[in-house]
């Protein structure tokens, strides 16, 4: 068991088989608190940097070495396909729409199309990436946002600081077909997107459900649990299990256990022990310390992570990730430390 490879301890981990120790990497883990980072970035807006595949080939793998980190996240954004739907995105420094999508009409101009021909950049992108880790046998995740979070965004037109997405809301009340329209058109776009990138070399796939936990348990049920069921369906899980993750919905996982991901990957205000009680052998888990922790001294992160160990142990697999993403005030020293503990833990 000793001599597992990276890629092999990730996919063994999200099935549920054993492992020597829990594989580790960060979502956000290629980002601006990299000085690296910072520089491949300078001059290019953030759009043209998902467009151009050797800066974005060159951030994506930044953080093996600079930081630690045992998998490699394609570099994009969840607004990236969204894009080879027609729709005029901006950053600034999030998503924000030309115009919003808030009627029929306007989901009626939400046109298909194969995601190799609208952004043809992130599978270019994805081969190389996949070239480039294999000789060092390291995994490689794909990722898309979920149609709800996307939704939050598409319907306003910009995220909400308040997180309370009135206009989404208030779509799901007055124009719910509209809204259901919207949400399936989503979900369908997702599955051959996702299906497009495990062609391309993706060996993981990770669903962002960010926001969902603005919605009470009954609001998931009705909205969200059948949408993200379709997908997890019409994703081929057989060749690259599905991570689906929620940044704070300590509510909501028993129900977004039961759209049966293989990883469930869980916010820092998730009771980690909780969460494998309520996973069983269902589906591993993925999390969840709080990116703020990172600012702690090395020690405090290296008890941070035996804790978290303490609380999984009983998980059929368990990948360690943040809550959250990195983000900008991140320190760069936190983040090698976090990865250095999850290797500690194998020793
Ligand atoms: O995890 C990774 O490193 C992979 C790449 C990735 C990015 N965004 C790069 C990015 C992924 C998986 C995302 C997902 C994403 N994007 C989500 C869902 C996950 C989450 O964080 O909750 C959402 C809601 C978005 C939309 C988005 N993109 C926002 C709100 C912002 C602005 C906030 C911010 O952090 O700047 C972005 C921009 C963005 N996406 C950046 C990066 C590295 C910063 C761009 C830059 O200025 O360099």
């Amino acid at each position: 068991m000793g001599d597992l490879t990276r890629a092999e301890r990730m996919l063994r981990a999200c099935r549920g088989e054993s492992v020597d120790r829990p594989p580790v990497w960060l979502m956000r883990q290629a980002g601006r608190y990299l000085p690296e980072y910072r520089a491949v970035r300078a001059g290019v807006d953030f759009l043209g940097m998902c467009r151009d595949v050797d800066r974005a080939v060159e951030v994506s793998l930044q953080p093996l070495e600079l930081v630690g980190t045992e998998a490699v996240i394609l570099f994009s954004d969840i607004f990236v396909p969204v894009v080879g739907l027609g729709v005029d995105v901006d950053f600034a420094p999030g998503p924000v729409l030309a115009k919003p999508v808030r009627t029929a009409a306007d989901v009626e101009r939400l046109v298909l199309r194969d995601p190799r021909e609208a952004v043809p950049y992130v599978f270019e992108i994805l081969g190389r990436l996949r070239a480039a880790l294999d000789p060092q046998s390291v995994p490689l995740i794909g990722f898309a946002g979920a149609p709800f979070t996307l939704a939050t965004y598409l319907v306003r037109g910009r995220g909400d600081p308040d997180r309370k997405y009135p206009e989404l809301r208030q779509m799901m009340a007055e124009t719910p077909e509209v809204a259901r329209e919207l949400l399936a058109r989503l979900a369908e776009m997702t599955i051959a997107y996702l299906n497009a990138q495990i062609d391309a070399g993706a060996q993981v796939v990770q669903l962002f459900d960010s926001w969902c936990g603005i919605l009470t348990e009954a609001e998931y049920r009705e909205w969200v649990l059948p949408v993200t069921r379709t997908i997890v369906a019409g994703v081929d899980r057989s060749r690259a299990p599905l991570i689906l993750f929620a940044s704070d919905a300590p509510h909501l996982v028993s129900a977004m256990l039961e759209t049966g991901p293989d990883v469930l990957s869980v916010g820092a205000s998730v009771d980690l022990a909780e969460a494998v009680r309520l996973a069983g052998g269902r589906a591993s888990l993925q999390g969840n310390l709080d990116p703020a922790d990172l600012a702690r001294p090395r020690d405090e992160i290296f008890a941070r992570v035996a804790e978290m160990a303490a609380q999984v142990a009983a998980a059929r697999g368990w990948i360690v990730n943040l809550g959250h993403g990195c983000t900008p005030e991140t320190p760069v020293a936190g983040v090698r430390a976090f990865t250095d503990a999850v290797r500690a833990l194998g020793a």
